[in-house]
């Protein structure tokens, strides 16, 4: 992949998710924060890009996957008004078909194009088929991690704003509940797996599971990234007192540094 070819690639996301800001106030705030949260997602990538010592091709192909991993966030907000997917359909799904649609890797070869379709088609999946090898195999966990580098972000920051200034899409139509954690999340946590999106019930829940995500980071880079960042510790500063937490956000910080 040529620098030319993803410089108009860029270009080209620009012009793509325009008239999607030509909404009512609170669909612009949602909107700006898919945007902005791309753009966030490509920085993660150039880090981890660099981090793990991709070449030029590799990062620029790394590149194209962090800048397209969410294109289908615009339509599904414009028609459903959610980015929860159970309730509208899979954000991976609608990415494949604005990048075809809209013949975005119409340039590209034809290896390229199916390697940044694949890592796209898997970013969100819990479990990305196991049968997959490298090169794509490489890809998808690169997405993957820079993904939630930036929910991480874009979380905390998020928490550090009063309710009603939050972008309402953001946070699953979760209720905030001060005060109440499932047993469930703490015990999945402690057990160092990924929290259940299913066992999610309020935002606090949705934090047991933003930290669980330690869990499920491929590279080196990432959890450095992690580390330096301070995101767990910031998700973890806001989650009420409660046996077992303490111990199970412990053991989840000190997986970053194994
Ligand atoms: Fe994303």
């Amino acid at each position: 992949m040529e620098k030319l070819q993803l410089d108009n690639l860029v270009a080209w996301f620009d012009r793509y998710v325009e008239p999607f800001l030509a909404t009512d106030e609170e669909g612009v705030k949602n909107i700006q924060l898919k945007i902005g949260h791309t753009r966030r997602v490509c920085e993660a990538m150039a880090q981890l890009s660099a981090g793990e010592g991709l070449s030029e091709n590799e990062s620029r192909i790394a590149f194209a996957t962090a800048l397209l991993h969410d294109v289908g966030r615009f339509p599904q907000y414009r028609r459903w008004r959610t980015f929860r997917d159970s309730d509208s359909d899979n954000h991976a799904r609608l990415a494949i078909d604005v990048i075809r649609d809209e013949n975005v890797l119409g340039d590209i070869g034809p290896a390229e194009q199916l390697l940044i379709e694949e890592a796209v088609r898997f970013h969100n999946m819990l479990e990305p088929p196991a049968k997959i090898q490298s090169p794509t195999r490489l890809y998808i966990d690169l997405i993957r991690d820079a993904d939630k580098i930036d929910i991480w972000r874009v979380f905390v920051e998020l928490l550090a704003l009063p309710p009603e200034e939050r972008p309402s899409a953001a946070t699953l139509g979760l209720e905030e509940l001060p005060g109440t954690v499932s047993d469930l999340c703490i015990a999945e946590l402690n057990s160092g797996a990924i929290v259940h999106l299913d066992s999610v019930k309020c935002i606090n829940d949705f934090k047991l599971l933003q930290i669980s995500w330690v869990y499920d980071l491929s590279f080196a880079t990432s959890r450095k990234v992690l580390r330096e960042r301070g995101y767990i510790m910031a998700l973890a500063a806001t989650l009420p007192e409660r046996a077992g937490i303490h111990e199970a956000v412990a053991k989840a910080l000190a997986s970053l540094s194994a």
